[in-house]
């Protein structure tokens, strides 16, 4: 499934599109350098999913969680992560628990880690304000409302 957005705020839209449909449990991992716009989309889909939508990077925690009622949204930052110590040190394996819907920033560097179930959402800057954004392993059916 491809989009094209021609603004931050159509990337939110389309995110939160994508958030309305899930039912928790879900692993997206983001592909795509620094300013594509993971943070950005992950708003959109904190939004949809029902968590909030002040959603700010986790450069520094690493990983930062919402929680609205039962449901929770775990938004991680793997920028530094290098071992399989470093990833348990995120909470990564805890948090994959069936009902935490996590949204994982710079996934490039734990591929091997993630389930085959995994969503990925590749942003591709195109120029300024342009982005394609791919979304795989969800049924397009699914998608769109
Ligand atoms: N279509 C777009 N979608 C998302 N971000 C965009 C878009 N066009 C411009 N931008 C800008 O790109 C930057 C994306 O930042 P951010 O979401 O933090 O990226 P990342 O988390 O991938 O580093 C923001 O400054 C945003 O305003
Ligand atoms: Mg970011």
């Amino acid at each position: 499934m491809e989009f094209i957005s021609n603004s931050p705020e159509e990337t939110i839209e389309i995110a939160t599109r994508i958030g309305k449909k899930l039912k928790g449990g879900e692993i997206v991992a983001y592909r795509g350098g620094l300013g594509a716009g993971k943070t950005t989309f992950t708003r959109g889909l904190a939004q949809g999913f029902g968590v909030g939508d002040v959603v700010t990077s986790p450069t520094f925690a690493l990983v930062n969680e919402y929680r609205k009622k039962d449901k929770c949204l775990c938004h991680f930052d793997m920028y530094r992560i290098s071992n399989e110590d470093d990833l348990e040190t995120t909470g990564f394996f805890d948090y994959m628990d069936g009902q935490t819907v996590l949204a994982i920033e710079w996934s490039e560097n734990i591929t091997g880690a993630l389930p085959e179930e995994t969503i990925f959402v590749d942003i591709e800057r195109i120029d300024e304000n342009r982005r394609k954004i791919t979304v795989r392993g969800m049924d397009p059916e699914e998608m769109i409302d």
